[in-house]
């Protein structure tokens, strides 16, 4: 049995004690929370560059990797909209001109055959403004040097009234169709 002062002063000594093991058992302590906190970080950078490549491999997979080739055909409207004249008509926002004359309608291409300028109309013909390539009102070469003449491509009349121009599909230089 212990006395009072007795167990004070074991109280006493247990509390001064307490730092001084609390201190060694952090020092204890100090190397596995290290590697714990190494292991902690590598986790963190792995999930990181795991969850980065998810999400990169992610907005990937709406874009297919094969794209369907695009249509040769182009409606470019109706027949009404190219008057007959002895200027050829560019079409809107293509590389195209129509040229409606009495007796028919074809559609000339407007890439110079030299290195792929576009040619302007001239009023007798189309000249590029590239290198000095000049072609008839046909497309025929007026001046060099473009090697070959513009060319014609197959024109229809679609369902809906509408031309259709098939720039894959090219005719004899001369030819036109009555829409
Ligand atoms: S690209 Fe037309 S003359 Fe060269």
């Amino acid at each position: 049995m212990t006395t009072p002062s007795a167990d004070a002063n074991w109280q006493s000594a247990a509390r001064l004690a307490a730092p001084a093991g609390e201190l060694a058992m952090s020092e204890s302590h100090d190397e596995p929370q290290t590697r714990r906190d190494l292991l902690g970080k590598a986790a963190f950078w792995t999930t990181a560059g795991t969850l980065g490549f998810a999400a990169l491999g992610t907005s990937r997979m709406p874009m297919p990797g094969v794209f369907p080739g695009q249509s040769s055909q182009l409606k470019i409207g109706l027949p009404g909209e190219y008057p007959v004249s002895a200027e050829p008509t560019r079409v809107p926002g293509q590389n195209l001109f129509v040229l409606h004359e009495a007796d028919g309608y074809a559609v000339i291409g407007a890439i110079c055959t030299h290195l792929g300028c576009v040619v302007a109309p001239t009023g007798e013909g189309f000249d590029c403004p590239c290198h000095g390539s000049r072609f008839a009102r046909d497309g025929k070469v007026v001046k060099g040097p473009a090697p070959s003449a513009l060319p014609w491509y197959e024109v229809s009349l679609g369902l809906d009234g509408q031309m259709v121009v098939d720039t894959k599909k090219t005719v004899p230089v001369g030819t036109k169709v009555v829409l």
